[in-house]
Parts: structure tokens; sequence; C-alpha cells
């Protein structure tokens, strides 16, 4: 199988990338062909419109296309920004407008459908429910997509508890990638 981490965010080696790299970790472990981009070091902008037709700005976005065509599994890692994913991971959902049939049944047919998804989320209040509406949303826009949501991996409270720190959420996490 072909697993991709993608993580939103702002930071390369933070709470999100960790528990990622992790599933990661684990999806390797059992033979997988993993690959982690990080949306930081990739610009890609917002839809726009030209004459009522949604418009895709040329960036990034090109080049993980590939890996989304490709991809059996995703695991989503985004820290929550102002209650809800950060402003990256907002903006890589957005373009996959690119796959809706809406858009083009062209490219709606290159969409890996059935393909498998992780949600990580990470976060600094202490309540491990707080923001279980922004995973019941991922997982109802997974589910329009056709995807299987296999987990969700939540670290609450990471300014006092760093993810580095927890070994047995990043025990789940490794055992999850090993179940893909
Ligand atoms: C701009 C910004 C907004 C944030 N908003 C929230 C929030 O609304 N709720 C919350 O619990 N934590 C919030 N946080 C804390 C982050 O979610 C938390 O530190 C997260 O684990 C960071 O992940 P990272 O280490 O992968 O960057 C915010 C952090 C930043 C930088």
């Amino acid at each position: 199988m072909k697993v991709l981490g993608i993580v939103g965010g702002a930071k390369r080696d933070g709470n999100t990338v960790r528990l990622v790299e992790e599933v990661l970790a684990g999806a390797k472990e059992v033979g997988h062909e993993t690959i982690l981009l990080k949306l930081v070091d990739i610009q890609i902008g917002h839809l726009g419109d030209r004459n009522g037709e949604t418009t895709f700005p040329k960036d990034g976005f090109d080049e993980i296309k590939p890996y989304i065509e490709s991809m059996d599994a995703l695991v989503l890692g985004a820290p929550i920004w102002f209650s809800t994913v950060d402003s990256r991971t907002h903006v890589f959902i957005q373009r996959l407008y690119y796959y809706s049939r809406y858009y083009s049944e062209e490219n709606k047919s290159r969409w890996p459908e059935g393909a498998k998804a992780v949600n990580v989320i990470t976060y600094g209040d202490d309540d491990p429910h707080i923001y279980d509406s922004v995973l019941a949303w991922l997982k109802d826009s997974e589910r329009r997509w056709g995807m299987k949501n296999i987990e969700c991996i939540v670290a609450e409270n990471t300014g006092e508890r760093p993810v580095n720190a927890r070994m047995g959420l990043l025990k789940r996490a490794r055992d999850i990638g090993k179940k893909l």
C-alpha cells in the first residue's frame, strides 16, 4: 500500500508532525510505502473564480497530485488553530475540489476511491473531546470523498504535555500505522 502523510501547521518538527511520522513508521514497519509532505514547505493558494467557473492557481498542489492519485491511505495531521484545522490544512482540503465531479468528471476518475483515512489533531486545550466536532467534520468530508475513516488520533494539552513525552500515544499512533 502507498500511505501518504500530509501535515498542516507552521512547524516542521512539531507535535502534529511527530504523530503523523509515528503512524507512517508503523505502516513502513509492516511493508507499506510511505511519504510525508509538510504543507509548510509547499505553497498552495486559494480557489478562484472566472465568470462563474472555479479556477485553480498554478502552484505546489501540482506536486502533491501524483501522491494523492496513487494513495491507498491518507494520514492527515492538523494542529487546531482558532477552533478548527489550521489554515494550510483548510486550503489543502478545499483544493481537493479539483477531484470533485462538480468540477470535472475526468479528474474525479483519478481520485483513489476507497482509500483509508487517519486523522490526527493536536491542540493546547486540555479537554480531549473539545474538538470532536472538527473530527466529525473531517470524517464527514472523507466519507463524501468515498474514503474509509480508520482512526482519529487526538493530542490535547500539547503545551504542557508535548507529544514527544507521551509514549502511550506514540505507541497507539504506530499501532494504527501497522494496522492500515
Ligand atoms: C495561531 C494558533 C492558533 C491556535 N488556536 C488554538 C485553539 O483554538 N485551540 C487550542 O486548543 N489550541 C490552539 N492553538 C495551539 C495549537 O493547536 C497547539 O500548540 C498544537 O499542538 C500545535 O501543533 P504543532 O506543534 O504541530 O504546531 C493554536 C496555536 C496557534 C499557533
